[in-house]
């Protein structure tokens, strides 16, 4: 009777399964990595080439249509799920889940005790595996997610607000936390 408790037991933690290994983690923040480099890259092209043909008027409604699309294209190829989000959004649709909210608060927390933000490599009830990474604001994206009227003009933030009327991803400083990858390993 004693051994098959015990044995019950062993099956109900083998069955949560939401254990890995160090090694296991650190393959799935270098994958992680590079995915959301790859996407990075692929969105930032895109982005420059629309903003050097026709500045933020045309890149905007261009990301409005193409981001989230190519996002999904690369989370096809990847085999993975792909998104940006953050606590202070442009599209709705990228909305933060309460674990991406808590990682978002977390990174701000540390960021203000002046201490490193890294990737996060965690899995969940359903034994999926999660990515997380910080998103850092550059200089070249305070166009689009400065302060208006330094670094946003006027009229971009009238086409912006045009798309999306609850933006909350303008008043941005270089360097700020503009949000997080959150990519999920199935
Ligand atoms: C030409 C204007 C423009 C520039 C430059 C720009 N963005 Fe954006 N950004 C947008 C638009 C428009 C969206 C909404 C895209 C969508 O509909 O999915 C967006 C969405 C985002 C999101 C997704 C979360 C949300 O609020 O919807 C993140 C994260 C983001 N941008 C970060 C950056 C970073 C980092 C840079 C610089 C490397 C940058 N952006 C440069 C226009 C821009």
């Amino acid at each position: 009777m004693k051994n098959l408790l015990i044995a019950m037991v062993f099956m109900a933690l083998a069955a949560c399964g939401n254990s890995i290994t160090d090694k296991q983690k650190q393959e799935y923040a270098t994958k992680g990595n590079e995915i959301s480099q790859a996407t990075f890259k692929a969105l930032s092209e895109k982005l420059t080439e629309q903003m050097k043909l026709g500045g933020p008027a045309q890149a905007i409604p261009f990301c409005n249509v193409e981001a989230l699309p190519l996002t999904q294209q690369l989370s096809d190829q990847y085999d993975v799920t792909i998104k940006r989000t953050s606590d202070k959004l442009r599209n709705p649709t990228n909305k933060p889940s309460l674990r991406e909210l808590e990682i978002i608060n977390n990174y701000h927390k540390l960021i203000s005790e002046k201490k490193e933000i890294t990737p996060i490599v965690e899995v969940d009830n359903n034994n999926n595996k999660h990515y997380y990474a910080p998103i850092l604001l550059k200089a070249n994206c305070l166009a689009c997610h400065g302060k208006v009227d330094e670094f946003v003009t006027v009229k971009t933030d009238s086409i912006i607000k045009s798309l999306y009327p609850n933006d909350k991803a303008v008043g941005y400083n270089e360097g700020d936390l503009r949000g997080i990858w959150s990519i999920t390993f199935e």
